[in-house]
Order: structure tokens, then C-alpha cells, then sequence
């Protein structure tokens, strides 16, 4: 069974069709690449994967179930880290990533897991968020990803704002989620970090998907070209 699975996904907004029958699909231990260009409809399928929106038709399924339907079990199983992360200024950084298990109703992360985290990212859980900078928001939401025990984890371009260091322990934390089987997709516009970490890639535009498959077969098929060549070549098919 995949673990996550969509199928002829269509949403419209009014009469703008942001996807228009979008189908993709990734099995356990597979991290998988979301590329396409601003305003594909990346984020749009990913919130129809957190039941944040209803499909207008076709079918997401998480672990066999309705992502619409089981939303709330699902979301136990589930880890999401948006690109850009706004949060509670009061709050601070570990009393957030608190607030972020407990909305899974995931319990206390543990201890020796928080901890690693906390020190790899090289970020003060007791400041008030308010006074994190860009890159800090945006650990604080990956620490709480990467502590809960989730088995899928829905990434929409996580690293944005990361500096290149952390980028790399960013990388080694995706590969290690894989090595112990969990699903990633990964939604992103950088290739490199595209090409190190992604077993397979859909590439969507204007809402389908019009590339999808292994790395190995998509840098083929592009006969010598890198990720990033291909990716731009897809434009030129744009009308
Ligand atoms: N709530 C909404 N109402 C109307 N249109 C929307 C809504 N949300 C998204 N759209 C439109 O749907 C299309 C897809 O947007 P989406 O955010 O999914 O793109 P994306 O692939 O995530 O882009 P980016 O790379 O910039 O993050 C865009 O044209 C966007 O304007
Ligand atoms: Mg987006």
C-alpha cells in the first residue's frame, strides 16, 4: 500500500482551476520530490493532503484512509512543516513545538530526540518566537516535525530562510528519516537539495502533473541534463 496516494485531483477556486487532475503517489521509506514553478499548485495539493481544503474531486488517501474524511486520526501520523512559518510571538520556541505535538495529540517528543534536534539546529528553545529571526522560525517548526514519531512527513519548502549549514543538517535529517522508513515529500525549488535527497519526482504545472517518475529516469530522460535543466526545459512547453 502507498502511503500516501492522489489521485485525478481537481480543486477549483470559483472558476480558477488550480489543479486539474493531479495524481501522484509515493510508498514507505521513499522521499518525494514536488517540483513546478510559483503558482503550480504545490501548496494546493499539500492542503488537500491536510484536509486544510476539500477537494472539489478525485481522491487523497494517507495509509489507505480519506485524507477529507480520517483527517483527525490521520493527523497522528502525520508531520507538516510549511515554508513560512508564523508564530505565536508570546510564545516560546520549545513551548511551540509543544503546542505542535500536542495538536497531533502526539504526547511529549522524546527527551534524547528533542535534545539531538535542538543541539544539531543550534537553536535557544527559551526565546519568545517573536524575537527569532527568519531561519529560527523556521527550525523551530522542522524540530517539531522531526522529534514526533510521525511516519509521513509533508514538507513545503522547509528550507527556506536556512542558512547552508543548516541546510546540510537539514539534508542528513531527511536521510535518516528515510533509513528508518518514513515517507517524505518534499516540496522545493532547490535542485541540489533536490538531487541529494529525492528517490523519485513530480514535476507539476498549471495544476498537472507533467513529469513524474525515479530520479535516475527523469535525469535520463533528460539525456545528460541535471534536475535543474530539465526543470526549466518544462517551460518552454508552457503556452
Ligand atoms: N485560496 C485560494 N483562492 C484562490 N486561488 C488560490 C487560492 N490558493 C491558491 N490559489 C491559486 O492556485 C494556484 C496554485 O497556487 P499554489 O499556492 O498551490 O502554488 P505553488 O505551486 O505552491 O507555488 P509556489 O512555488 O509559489 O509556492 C495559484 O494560481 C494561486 O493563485
Ligand atoms: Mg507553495
Amino acid at each position: 500500500m502507498a502511503t500516501f496516494e492522489i489521485r485525478s485531483l481537481v480543486k477549483r477556486f470559483g472558476k480558477f482551476t488550480a489543479l486539474d487532475g493531479v495524481n501522484m503517489s509515493a510508498d514507505a521509506g521513499e522521499v518525494h520530490a514536488f517540483l513546478g514553478p510559483n503558482g503550480a499548485g504545490k501548496t494546493t495539493t499539500i492542503r488537500c493532503m491536510l484536509a486544510i481544503l476539500k477537494a472539489t474531486s478525485g481522491t487523497v488517501t494517507l495509509f489507505g484512509r480519506d485524507a477529507w474524511k480520517d483527517a483527525v486520526e490521520l493527523h497522528r501520523r502525520v508531520a507538516f512543516v510549511p515554508g513560512d512559518v508564523n508564530l505565536w510571538g508570546n510564545l516560546t520556541g520549545g513551548e511551540v513545538i509543544d503546542l505542535f505535538l500536542s495538536m497531533r495529540r502526539a504526547g511529549k517528543p522524546d527527551k534524547a530526540r528533542y535534545d539531538k534536534y535542538v543541539s544539531l539546529f543550534d537553536f535557544d528553545p527559551g526565546k519568545k518566537c517573536r524575537t527569532y529571526s527568519k531561519g529560527n522560525r523556521q527550525k523551530v517548526a522542522l524540530v517539531a516535525a522531526l522529534v514526533s514519531d510521525a511516519e509521513l512527513f509533508i514538507l513545503d519548502e522547509p528550507t527556506s530562510g536556512l542558512d547552508p549549514l543548516m541546510e546540510k543538517i537539514f539534508q542528513d535529517s531527511v536521510l535518516e528519516l528515510k533509513q528508518s522508513g518514513r515517507t517524505v515529500l518534499l516540496s522545493s525549488h532547490i535542485m541540489s537539495e533536490v538531487e541529494k535527497l529525492a528517490d523519485t519526482v513530480s514535476i507539476i504545472r498549471g495544476g498537472k502533473v507533467v513529469e513524474n517518475g525515479t530520479m535516475a529516469e527523469l535525469t535520463s530522460k533528460a539525456r545528460g541534463k541535471t534536475l535543474e535543466e530539465l526543470f526549466l526545459s518544462e517551460y518552454e512547453g508552457a503556452g
